[in-house]
C-alpha cells in the first residue's frame, strides 16, 4: 500500500484559471520522488493540497489510506505529525520573533508523546535537544541562541530542516527549498537533504523548477506541464528516446545532456 496517493486530482482556482488537472500518482515509504515543471505549472498548489492547505474538489488525495481532509483542524494537527513540509521561504515556518532553539522545539512541543530516536541521551534539557538537532544539519549549537534575522538563507533552511525533521515525519514535503539560495548553497542543502535521506531513509516529495536539483535527489521524476503530468520516469531512464518533448526541453535548457 503506498504512503500517498494522488488520485485524478484537478483543482481550479476560478473558471479561467486550471491549476492541476487529473493528477495522479503514488509515493511508496522511502522513495524520494521529484515533480519538476516551470513556474505556474501548479507545483505549489499540489504542495499545497497535499499539505491539506488548499481546498480540491476533484479527484482524491490518500494519506495512510485516510483521505486528507482540507482545512480541517483537527485533522491537520494530526496530519502535522506524519506530514511535514520545507518552503522556498523560511519565513512561513520560522517566526522572526523566536530564537532558533524554540522554532527548532516547536513540532517536538506539539506532538509531546514522540520521542525521537535520534537523541543521544534521555533526560535533555529542551535546549540540549535542540543543539542535537542543530549539529544534525550541520550547523554549530551555539546557533541556538540566534534569531532568524541573523542566520544566512542557507543556515535558515537547514533550521527549517532540522525543525521539519524533528518529529521525525514519514513524509517531506519540500517546495522549492533551494530556489531562493546562492547556486553553491543550494548544492550544500541539497547534500544535506539527499544524507539525511539516506541515513533515516524519510519519504520525500521534491518539488522544484530545477531540474538538475530534481535528478541530483530523486530516484523518481514527475514533469508537470500547466497542471498536468506529461512523463512520468525512473531517473535511469532520463535520456530514453521515449521521453516526452517537453522532458527534453527541460533537460537541454538545464544543460545535463
Ligand atoms: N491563490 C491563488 N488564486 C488564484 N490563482 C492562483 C492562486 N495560486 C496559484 N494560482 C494560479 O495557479 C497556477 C499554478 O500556480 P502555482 O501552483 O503557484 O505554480 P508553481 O508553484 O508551479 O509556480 C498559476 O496560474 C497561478 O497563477
Ligand atoms: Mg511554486
Amino acid at each position: 500500500m503506498s504512503l500517498l496517493i494522488v488520485d485524478r486530482l484537478s483543482k481550479n482556482y476560478a473558471k479561467s484559471v486550471k491549476a492541476l488537472e487529473n493528477v495522479s500518482f503514488r509515493v511508496d515509504k522511502g522513495e524520494c520522488i521529484g515533480i519538476v515543471g516551470e513556474s505556474g505549472c501548479g507545483k505549489s498548489t499540489l504542495a499545497r493540497v497535499i499539505l491539506g492547505l488548499e481546498s480540491y474538489k476533484e479527484g482524491r488525495v490518500i494519506f495512510k489510506e485516510q483521505p486528507v481532509a482540507p482545512k480541517k483542524r483537527t485533522f491537520l494537527r494530526q496530519y502535522r505529525k506524519d506530514v511535514q513540509m520545507i518552503f522556498q521561504d523560511t519565513t512561513s515556518t520560522l517566526n522572526p520573533k523566536l530564537p532558533v532553539w524554540k522554532s527548532i522545539l516547536e513540532p517536538l512541543d506539539n506532538f509531546k508523546e514522540i520521542s525521537p530516536a535520534f537523541l543521544s541521551a534521555e533526560g535533555l534539557s529542551r535546549k540540549e535537544i535542540a543543539e542535537e538537532l542543530l549539529e544534525m544539519v550541520g550547523l554549530e549549537k551555539q546557533m541556538v541562541d540566534r534569531y532568524p534575522g541573523e542566520l544566512s538563507g542557507g543556515q535558515k533552511q537547514r533550521v527549517s530542516i532540522t525543525r521539519a525533521l524533528s518529529i521525525e515525519p514519514s513524509l517531506l514535503v519540500c517546495d522549492e527549498p533551494t530556489a531562493s539560495l546562492d547556486v553553491t548553497v543550494q548544492v550544500q542543502i541539497l547534500r544535506l537533504l539527499k544524507e539525511l535521506q539516506k541515513k533515516t531513509n524519510m519519504t520525500i516529495l521534491f518539488i522544484s523548477h530545477d531540474l538538475r536539483a530534481v535528478t541530483f535527489l530523486c530516484e523518481k521524476i514527475i514533469v508537470l506541464r500547466n497542471g498536468s503530468i506529461v512523463d512520468q520516469f525512473d531517473l535511469a531512464e532520463l535520456y530514453h528516446k521515449q521521453r516526452h518533448p517537453y522532458t527534453k526541453a527541460l533537460i537541454q535548457a538545464a544543460s545535463i545532456e
